[in-house]
């Protein structure tokens, strides 16, 4: 059998700004999803999963979306793009095994949507590169899934590189690699182990509600995304937005916007601090501006922001639940596990758990 890598992704900076065409600041981990994949003889796909019972087979020539099919529909609907788009594709046995915490904003679903497409693309050849390949795993999610997310997520999984993270352009769809020097510092996820039922239904609510504010601002403006405006334009004209949510939620994306880029100017300059200072703001602004933090992500954000050696800490991904990403320094790695692992407990009743990111590559053919 071939065997195949895909990871998860972990974003530093710029959330909820993909899909208003701004900047995101995400890095591929080294968890992820493996497959083993042996071809076909007709043109049957079946899928199955270490982790999980359920097993599917579907013929390549009548993919439709089915709610029992669980996971395999994201990647059911990649085979879809690729049959859409023409490429001849055939059967494949898929077995896959993933050592990512399953919908804890860490992409565990981008990260399966790009293991098909490279499992797809090296099996017949169909010689995509990863941009189109980031393009169609979202394709699959928007149109197959019905889940309305960005491009972040399957860029960051089709093209991260390890000790890098990008700077990806969402409105061109174009990435800058900047090498992640956080020497003396760790990156720690910590997972509220909380799902929810919302989280799908919110977020499509909040795509809504920057469209409603898009809307008043092209009244003057001669934008397509609400990131193509500075603060400074926002500040003089955000009266013109009528509905004070869609404010809101205007501000954040505009002002998240700007966070990302001086976050990587911090960054290339070695001033971690203030990265972390911008990490903390994007929380804020997530917490009261956007709306998509809740009590569990608050608490751990809250108990990390009192450790000494934490220059920063937020949630990660669409938020509700799931992960934050913290920046610690080295020597207080087990102060940060102990004290905010014993606090947040407390607070929430909820037992998380801690994992330091290792920043890896993209999704690949795995050799042994
Ligand atoms: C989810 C989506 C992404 C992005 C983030 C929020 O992870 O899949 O496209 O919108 O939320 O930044």
């Amino acid at each position: 059998p071939l065997l195949f890598f895909s990871p998860g992704r972990v974003n530093l900076i710029g959330e909820h700004t993909d899909y208003n065409g701004g900047y995101v600041f995400p890095c591929a981990l080294s968890l992820g999803t493996y497959a083993s994949v042996r071809k076909r003889n007709d043109s049957l796909i079946r899928f199955a999963s270490a982790n999980f019972p359920l097993r599917v087979s579907s013929d390549i020539n009548n993919l439709v979306y089915d709610a029992e099919d669980g996971w395999a529909n994201y990647m059911k609907g990649v085979a879809f793009q690729f049959k859409m788009a023409n490429y001849e594709i055939n059967g494949a046995d898929i077995l896959i095994e993933g050592n990512l915490p399953n919908g804890a904003g860490l992409s565990s679903s981008a990260s399966i949507e790009l293991l098909m497409g490279v499992i797809l693309n090296t099996l017949f050849e169909c010689n995509i590169d990863r941009r189109e390949m980031a393009i169609m795993g979202r394709a699959a999610e928007n149109d197959f899934v019905g889940m309305n997310c960005g491009v972040m997520d399957q860029y960051a999984v089709a093209m991260g590189k390890k000790d890098c993270a990008l700077l990806l352009n969402c409105n061109k769809i174009t990435h800058e690699y900047v090498p992640l020097r956080i020497d003396g510092y760790k990156l720690i996820i910590s997972n509220t182990n909380v799902r929810h039922q919302l989280a799908s239904s919110e977020y499509n609510i909040r795509r809504k509600e920057s469209e409603r504010a898009l809307k008043f601002l092209k009244q003057k403006y001669d934008i397509q995304y609400l990131c193509q405006l500075a603060p400074e334009q926002f500040e003089a004209d955000k009266n013109m937005i009528e509905d004070e949510v869609a404010r809101r939620r205007a501000e954040h994306a505009i002002y998240e916007n700007a966070r990302v880029l001086e976050a990587v100017e911090a960054l290339k300059k070695g001033n971690l601090k203030r990265f972390g200072v911008l990490m903390n703001l994007s929380h804020i602004s997530l917490r009261d501006l956007y709306e998509v933090t809740g009590p569990e992500l608050d608490a751990m954000a809250e108990e990390a922001w009192k450790i000494t050696g934490v220059l920063g800490s937020r949630m990660t991904g669409g938020g509700f639940a799931g992960c934050t990403v913290s920046l610690v320094d080295i020597n207080s790695v087990d102060e940060f596990i102990r004290e905010v692992g014993k606090n947040y407990q407390r607070r929430t009743g909820l037992t998380p758990d801690f994992y330091l990111a290792d920043i890896g590559d993209g999704a690949k053919q795995f050799f042994m």
